[in-house]
């Protein structure tokens, strides 16, 4: 028998108080259905609108590079630091606990490996049905403009944004830059803005010195500084600092973080330039306190 309606509880539906109408944080990214909006937001904190990604997907082509000799004892122990982890299936179900409550953006494109000279000739690697069964938040799939096979990587992308798009799956666009391309502002807007209109949900590209600012302002959707090679912690942190300045989103880093002489000091730096916009000389010396700290408890 249906519940009685109570007398009087009309001023329950409070006609006179308007729907909230809210916009989503992230820029560009308002049109998004519901799924992919929840997903986004394991991968950037709604609190700062930008994330800390650990990239650590370099096996789909280096094997096991140096700090990833042994995933299961060096990265997972910066699990809790992040907000979101880049990387392959394969380390995905064999080191990751599944209680990880971050955002899973998973290598979804992949083929030769270091020993070809030319990377650009790539094939999507994962299934829609596996994604979905790894719950994961995004897809990453690496885009080659100018390279050689530009167009085959792009479709890669357009094809993973149809897969990814059914399921409410982001789609990660990566912008490799090849040893023949130009690593300047003029690229970066291009292969960025080219990832963006196919559509990339958010997008990875490296810094530039000079005009990143463009490269963001350019590009509707959010950017994620790539990290790069090994730099001295100082010098990584003012990369960052410098991104967020100039409109990323965050940072997806590596090397910079895992290859540090102190990984777990250096991922909290990280953290303090991209949701604090601590400066990047303070997160150094908050760099060098932790690292005290971590390696007097070790001794
Ligand atoms: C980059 O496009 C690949 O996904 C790399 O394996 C990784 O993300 C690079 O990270 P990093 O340059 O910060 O070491």
């Amino acid at each position: 028998m249906p519940e009685a309606d109570r007398v009087g509880a009309d001023e329950r539906f409070k006609p006179e108080v308007p729907a909230t109408v809210d916009g989503f944080f992230l820029k560009g990214s308002n049109n998004l259905d519901w799924g992919v909006k929840n997903r986004l937001s394991s991968v950037f904190d709604p609190r700062s609108g930008r994330t800390v990604m650990l990239a650590f997907d370099h096996g789909y082509f280096q094997g096991p590079t140096s700090g990833l000799e042994r995933v299961d004892l060096d990265i997972v122990p910066l699990c809790p630091y992040t907000d979101a982890l880049m990387l392959t299936r394969g380390m995905l179900r064999s080191c990751i606990p599944p209680t990880y409550r971050g955002g899973i953006v998973i290598r979804a494109s992949g083929g030769p490996s270091i020993l070809r000279e030319d990377l650009s000739d790539e094939e999507i690697a994962i299934s829609i049905d596996e994604a979905v069964r790894l719950n994961v938040s995004a897809m990453a799939v690496q885009v080659f403009v100018g390279g050689e096979h530009e167009t085959r990587s792009i479709h890669n992308m357009t094809r993973l944004v149809d897969l990814g798009n059914r399921y409410g799956i982001a789609t990660l666009g990566v912008t490799a830059v090849g040893k023949e391309l130009v690593r300047d502002a003029r690229y970066m807007r291009l292969a960025t803005r080219i990832c963006a209109e196919l559509g990339a949900a958010f997008v990875k590209t490296y810094y530039v010195a000079e005009g990143f600012e463009t490269v963001t302002a350019a590009c509707p959707v959010p950017i994620v500084m790539a990290g790069g090679k090994k730099l001295p912690e100082l010098d990584a942190l003012r990369l960052a600092y410098n991104a967020v300045q100039e409109g990323a989103a965050g940072v997806d880093m590596g090397r910079n973080i895992f290859q540090s002489e102190c990984p777990r000091a250096m991922i909290q730096a990280v953290r303090a330039v991209v949701h604090d916009d601590t400066r990047p000389e303070a997160a150094h010396e908050l760099y060098l306190g932790l690292k005290e700290g971590i390696e007097k408890s070790a001794a």
